[in-house]
């Protein structure tokens, strides 16, 4: 796992579209995994930025969304559907066929976790994938347990999550309690994953993430160990409690 620290969140967020600008540039087809929440959104201006100024071309660029929340169709305003086509692909020229976020309203969820796992498989799998980190330590929706799925999945999202989420809805009873997400495996999959932690409510994290090398289903993040090529980029506010 390979550290970046940098100043602010707009450092990080300028960092992070560096990679994946080079990732597009170097492949025009690159298939991307992405992430909804506050950290990308400084990452998505940048890449919004570079694609209206002609720097980056997203005609043929595939990109498929860690998670969704069940019940919330894709233009609900707080769907991450909702979210992604606000902050990113209503702005790029991304072809609407291309991006996939898993849906909230699949009648048979054993079957469309089948689906979405295969869909990126066949797509060639991810070259990429952006991730955020929960204060709980959660990657996707993969909650802290006892033991983590490694495919698609539904799960019940904790309280922790529920209330950190609240943000976005107008009050704590409107977040779904229930969301579907990629599994540890299939994050674990893709060839190349960047990890964003910004901000002082993950201070908690970043300190154990640097210090504690237990793979531990209790703080999913942790599980990135195991893949080869992650990179986390974080900013002074989150690297406050690094006790070494
Ligand atoms: C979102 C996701 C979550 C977030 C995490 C951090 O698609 O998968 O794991 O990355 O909850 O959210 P923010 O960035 O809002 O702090």
């Amino acid at each position: 796992m390979k550290f970046v620290f940098k100043k602010d969140y707009d450092q990080v967020s300028k960092e992070a579209a560096g990679i994946f600008s080079e990732i597009i540039k170097n492949n025009p087809e690159a298939v991307l995994g992405l992430a909804t929440g506050s950290t990308p959104i400084g990452l998505y201006k940048e890449l919004i930025e570079a694609n209206q100024a002609g720097v980056l071309d997203f005609s043929k660029i595939k990109t498929f969304n860690l998670d969704e929340y069940l019940g919330l169709g894709a233009n609900h305003e707080g769907s991450y559907c909702y979210f992604m086509e606000q902050n990113l692909f209503n702005h790029i020229n991304i072809d609407k066929d291309n991006y996939k976020v898993p849906s909230g309203l699949a009648e048979d969820y054993e079957l469309y976790c089948k689906q979405y796992e295969t869909m990126v498989d066949e797509a060639g799998g991810m070259d990429i994938l952006l991730l955020g980190v929960g204060e709980n330590g959660h990657i996707g929706f993969n909650e802290p347990d006892k033991a983590l799925s490694s495919k698609t999945h539904v799960v019940d999202l904790t309280e922790d999550t529920i209330q950190a989420n609240s943000r976005f809805f107008d009050s704590v009873e409107e977040v779904p309690r229930r969301a579907v997400t990629m599994g540890m495996g299939t994050i674990l999959k893709a060839k190349k994953i960047v990890v964003l932690i910004t901000g002082e409510k993950k201070a908690e994290v970043m300190d154990r993430l640097l210090n504690d090398e237990s793979l531990d289903p209790q703080f999913p993040i942790s599980f990135l160990r195991g893949h080869r090529d992650v990179t986390v980029i974080a900013d002074e506010a989150a690297c406050e409690k690094i006790k070494r």
